[in-house]
């Protein structure tokens, strides 16, 4: 499906329209359409149209269709009922026979939100919601009939809050899409070609990877430590995006890639195993940002980082009590090795600060059941000791309705990661769960801007619509933005 903008010339063009009507009428351009036609007048005036919300009605002229959407009183449409709307509008017009529909942008805003986010925003759920596994079933989803939405408005200012929406869009559903595949197939190995390929698709993009005898020789032993209990091996993947200035340092965006999280020797409990190909949904959503960046070309250098390794219990697995030594020089001892996501990101952490001198790093991990428990599927945890970082991503949380919510980082927390033998232990006990993993990441991230989210609760959606969200995606790209803008 295409989405594109257009401006108002091509009105008297097009014949399919979806118009918006609060329970007082239309409004700009969808008012000065049914000023034209008789039907949409009559039909309200006979009270066939009301504008009540989840009014849908199909109105027939000549060869124009007007499909009317009701919102309501627009003093209470709000962010989250424009959601459900384009939701409800897309099944609806699913349904049709259409190929084509022109959507009249002009006359729908929320309550608290800019013209520019709700044309973003309303590009994005239309291309994300369509979004439907299938690689791996024998009966593929049905092509969708409608090729092309065109969305209409006056101000041509909306066009590039469009293109953002779309690009958005497709990166979530990158995300998605790796998420969702099977842990046999989205392998370490596998992340590192979908790096590789879309390298080659797209200039601006350099793929670098590290394999298992790099990194032994760099130090990682705490990330090998993970990534030797497996048959597959593990891999380290950058993705270096460069449309700022030479000389500008980059933004670094490093996510956790455990295609398999099985707990190593302190196997997890069977009852629903399979949800740990999620625990890969860092790596899924750099992944996506890098191809929304290449989509958009943004003036920023962002360095895109994937941990990559399976989590397996095996003879050469890591055992509790066993230490290593990290890159940094730091030992660690493996006191459970189910908390392997830390493992993997503190050597991580160190090549790409000593590689990129970032001017900010964020990495992003389904880290810590922990945070899953306190935030549910709604916030994702966020962890900075840099105030303006964390404003920033609460900001940019808000804006891109893919919220986070700041958890505690202080030194008093540190001390729970004491080990009597090594300069730290992996876990830090049964209490502040999501905060003790934060600090063991804060000892590689000393005098680095950096800020830790945790995604466990909001990757991917367990139950009958179990599948992955795409998240955060939107806040990262929101947040880099941003970033240029000021
Ligand atoms: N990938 C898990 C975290 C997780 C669990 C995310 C369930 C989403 C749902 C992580 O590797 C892990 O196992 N963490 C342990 C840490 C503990 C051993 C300190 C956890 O949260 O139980
Ligand atoms: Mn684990
Ligand atoms: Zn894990």
């Amino acid at each position: 499906m295409q989405i594109r903008f257009s401006d108002h010339s091509q009105l008297s063009q097009l014949s399919n329209f979806l118009l918006f009507a609060t329970d007082q009428g239309f409004k700009g351009l969808s008012q000065e359409l049914a000023q034209q036609s008789e039907v949409l007048q009559n039909a309200w005036q006979q009270g066939l149209l009301t504008g009540q919300s989840d009014e849908f009605s199909l109105l027939i002229e000549g060869n124009k269709q007007y499909l009317v959407c009701g919102i309501g009183k627009e003093e209470d449409f709000n962010a989250k009922q424009l959601d459900g709307l384009i939701k409800k509008m897309l099944a609806n017009l699913s349904k049709r026979n259409l190929q084509q529909i022109a959507i009249l942008m002009d006359d729908i805003k929320p309550a608290g939100q800019s013209k520019l986010c709700t044309a973003q925003r309303i590009s994005t759920l239309l291309l994300e919601s369509s979004y439907r596994y299938d690689t791996t079933l024998s009966k593929k989803n049905d092509s969708p009939k409608l090729q092309e939405i065109i969305l209409l408005s006056s101000e041509t200012s909306l066009s590039l809050a469009i293109e953002t929406g779309v690009a958005l869009a497709h990166g979530m559903n990158v995300a998605k899409e790796l998420g969702n595949l099977p842990p046999n197939i989205a392998t370490p190995v596998y992340l590192a070609k979908q790096a590789e390929q879309l390298s080659r698709a797209c200039p601006e993009i350099k793929t670098r990877v590290l394999d298992m005898g790099d990194m032994a020789r760099l130090g990682m032993n705490s990330f090998l430590s993970v990534a030797k209990g497996s048959v597959e091996p593990g891999r380290i993947i950058a993705m270096e995006y460069r449309g700022g200035n030479k000389d500008d340092r980059p933004y670094v965006i490093l996510g956790k890639g455990i295609t398999f999280d099985t707990g190593g020797i302190s196997l997890k409990p069977g009852a629903g195993m399979d949800e740990m190909k999620y625990d890969m949904c860092g790596a899924a959503s750099v992944l996506g940002l890098m191809h929304s960046l290449a989509e958009l070309k943004p003036a920023i250098n962002v360095i895109g980082v994937v941990a990559a390794a399976e989590n397996m219990p095996a003879g050469n697995a890591s055992k509790p009590g066993d230490v290593v030594t990290s890159m940094a020089g730091i030992s660690i001892e493996i006191l459970n090795t189910d908390a392997e996501g830390r493992l993997v990101l503190c050597d991580a952490l160190t090549w790409a600060i000593k590689e990129y001198q970032p001017e900010t790093i964020i990495d992003v991990a389904t880290l810590t059941g922990a945070c899953m428990m306190a935030l549910g599927g709604v916030n994702s945890g966020l962890f900075s000791q840099d105030e303006g970082l964390a404003q920033d991503l609460l900001q940019a949380g808000l804006e891109s309705r893919d919220p986070v919510w700041r958890l505690p980082l202080q030194d008093e927390y540190q001390d729970l990661l004491k080990s009597n033998f090594a300069d730290i232990a992996n876990i830090g006990g049964a209490k502040a769960g999501a905060t003790t993993a934060a600090c063991f990441l804060s000892r590689f991230t000393k005098g680095q801007r950096w800020a830790h989210l945790d995604i466990a609760g909001t990757a991917w959606v367990q139950g009958d619509a179990k599948g992955a969200t795409g998240r955060p995606v939107p806040l990262l790209l929101q947040y880099l933005l941003n970033q240029i803008k000021h």
